[in-house]
């Protein structure tokens, strides 16, 4: 058995773009390259709460996979009010604000923020399910969540993720009244 030089992957991260030269046993080795463990050709995508695992095509929408999945990201107001929101929604326009998730790992591979969701989650603007009144529990839930909360109807998915639905609102703590 010779030992030769070749160009392996550096790891399962940047595969299969990283590589660098590195000494192997078997010249084999790299006609029948070996796939690291866990590595997927498309994103993963978990669902905490539901426990749910489901692999979706790069640049897909989360809201949209979610649904295709059976998990509901309209869950209401701590949960109250899930099976109405499931219905009464904006539909991925943006405007409603109860597709709302929290992104707990993966934050990095869904598409920037835009103006409109920006907007629907700091002003407690009028929306189609509330005609011509406020409706501040978007941006009261966003509050304490500025970094992992998203619209899953404005997120793309680039790459891992794990999400979860209905993030608590915490409607007596700190957050409103100190
Ligand atoms: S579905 Fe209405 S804001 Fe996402």
């Amino acid at each position: 058995m010779s030992v030769s030089t070749f160009l392996t992957p550096c790891g399962a991260v940047d595969y299969p773009t990283c590589w660098s030269a590195a000494t192997v046993a078997d010249p084999l080795d790299l006609r029948f390259p070996q796939v690291p463990k866990g590595w997927s050709p498309m994103p993963v995508l978990k669902f905490i709460k539901e426990k749910k695992e489901i692999e979706v095509p790069e640049g897909a929408n989360l809201r949209k996979e979610a649904m295709k999945a059976g998990v509901n990201p309209h869950q209401g107001l701590n949960g109250f009010g899930a099976s109405l929101n499931k219905v009464v929604n904006c539909h991925g326009l943006g405007q409603c604000g109860t597709c709302r998730v929290n992104i707990i790992k993966g934050m990095e591979n869904a598409s920037k923020m835009g103006i409109l969701e920006k907007t629907r989650l700091t002003w407690p603007i009028p929306t189609p399910i509330t005609p011509g009144g406020l409706d501040p529990i978007p941006a009261m839930a966003y509050l304490g969540h500025e970094e992992t909360m998203r619209l899953s109807c404005q997120v793309t998915i680039q790459g891992d993720m794990e999400v979860e639905t209905g993030p608590e609102l915490d409607l007596f703590g700190e957050n409103f009244f100190s």
